[in-house]
């Protein structure tokens, strides 16, 4: 059976991010560009996915390898161009690969809607070309037609004329073609031109004078756009996280106000959540169906239940899970707490290392101590439990189900299932006490006039 490949192109150094990580390895939504691209090709069905990266990318070959296994991995010793890229990955284009795509790592907003009508163009031709309208073509390779409209060639900027300088229609950079013959003439192109490199545009040419069909799809400009720089990749973040919302909001979701609600790729929210304004998802969070996430919460690495209200101003880190209906109130912060169903946290806390059991009820104020300053220690708080406002429970340690704990403590050892636990200076009441203090010290104060 015949599969289909496509193969990314993240050779190139990236020299403008002005930065020590591989461009491609620069994030939008918490995730990085190449992987978007992975993803895209996967989600449009496309069977087998190649990458080709430079030969001083280590991080990026190491993230590879560890993380995205599936992905054949290619290095492009030299950087002569992208035609002479494709062709470092020409071992995956086998004998059960039928068509191939050529992504870019860099242009990390395509939609697989476009991936897979590229492959599905393949059907009637042998090659197709992703163009688009640009408003400022400077830079980008020109799509030369013919009469009808039929793509003749590839312009780069650097080797068009006057007139071809002023055409509009704009090579994204995506291409299509079949695997068959594809080898060969990726091998047969030149590198006569203004910057000495092997074009893949150029198989535009080696096809139409060889008698085979190419043609080209329109994209949008919005999923085109490339990253070169950092201001570049603040657009195509602006870009991403506005698909985002749209998204959300169309899956169920109400936003009073979603532009200032920053979701990172793989957050995934059920229908009937509402989302308060400034609100960053950072990676790693879900939300079930009827949670509220209140004004200015951050949330990452967080499962919030249903039902569940988070906020506002509350602080959500990695390993955080709060069951249905459970509350975290202002000025919280959890990190690898396990909050079951109905629990109340809902006042400056810290709760981290911790399980708090259904229903129970942390005051304001309550500090799990979870580190010694050489390691971390778990908290558990049973059912029901109380804990009195500004206590401190020092992990390791466990309260009860049921068990109250007196404002104010400080609490160093287990507490039993349903008992009182008081850890603090006892109350004395002294009567009369004030009275004879300040008779004494006007005394004083008027001796030494
Ligand atoms: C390329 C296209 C141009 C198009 C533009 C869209 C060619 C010859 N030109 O130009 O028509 O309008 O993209 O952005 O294809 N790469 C490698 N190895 C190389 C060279 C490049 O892996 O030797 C990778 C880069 O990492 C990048 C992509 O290929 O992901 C494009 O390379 P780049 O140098 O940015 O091409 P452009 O000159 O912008
Ligand atoms: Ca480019």
């Amino acid at each position: 059976m015949t599969t289909s490949l496509a193969i990314v192109l993240a050779a190139g150094q990236g020299t403008r991010m002005r930065s020590r990580l591989p461009k491609v390895m620069h994030e939008v939504g918490k995730k990085p560009m190449f992987a978007h691209v992975l993803q895209t090709a996967h989600d449009a069905g496309v069977g087998k996915s190649a990458i080709v990266i430079g030969p001083d990318a280590d991080a990026l070959h190491k993230l590879l390898q560890a993380a995205f296994c599936d992905t054949l991995v290619y290095v492009q010793r030299e950087r002569l161009g992208t035609g002479h890229a494709v062709l470092a990955a020409k071992d995956a284009i086998s004998n059960d690969v039928g068509k191939v795509i050529v992504l870019y790592g860099d242009v990390p907003l395509i939609r697989a809607e476009t991936v897979r009508a590229m492959l599905g163009k393949l059907d009637e031709l042998d090659l197709v070309v992703l163009g688009f309208e640009a408003d400022e073509p400077h830079g980008y390779g020109r799509l030369v037609t013919g009469a009808g409209g039929a793509l003749l060639a590839i312009r780069e900027e650097k080797d068009a004329n006057e007139g071809e300088k002023a055409i509009r229609l704009c090579n994204s950079g995506l291409m299509a073609f079949h695997a068959s013959g594809a080898v060969q003439a990726l091998e047969g192109l030149k590198n006569t031109n203004a910057q000495g490199e092997y074009y893949l545009t150029d198989l535009v040419e080696t096809y139409v004078s060889a008698g085979r069909k190419v043609g080209f799809l329109k994209g949008a400009a919005d999923e085109v756009a490339g990253v070169n720089n950092r201001a570049q990749l603040s657009e195509a973040e602006g870009i991403f996280q506005n698909r985002k919302r749209l998204q959300t909001m169309l899956d169920g979701v109400t936003m009073t106000a979603p532009e200032t609600v920053f979701f990172s790729a793989d957050t995934h929210i059920e229908p009937d959540v509402t989302i308060e304004p400034n609100v960053v998802f950072g990676a790693g969070v879900t939300v079930k169906s009827g949670a509220r996430i209140r004004a200015f919460s951050y949330l990452e690495g967080a499962h919030v239940g249903e039902g569940a209200e988070v906020g506002p101003y509350a602080r959500l880190r990695e390993g955080t899970e709060l069951g249905e209906k459970a509350k975290v109130g202002n000025f919280v912060e959890t990190k690898k707490a396990r909050v079951e169903a109905g629990a109340k946290i809902n006042h400056l806390s810290y709760i981290g290392d911790a399980f708090v059991g259904a229903g129970a009820n942390i005051g304001a104020g309550t500090i799990t101590c979870n580190y010694d300053g050489f390691l971390k220690y778990q908290t558990t708080i049973g059912a029901g439990a109380f804990v009195g406002s500004n206590s401190a429970l020092v992990a390791p340690v466990r309260i009860g189900e049921g068990a109250y704990i007196g404002s104010g403590s400080v609490i160093t050892h287990d507490v039993a299932p349903d008992a009182l636990a008081v850890a603090r200076g006892r109350q004395v009441e002294k009567p009369d006490w004030a009275k004879g203090f300040r008779a004494e010290k006007k005394r004083l104060k008027e001796e030494k006039r």
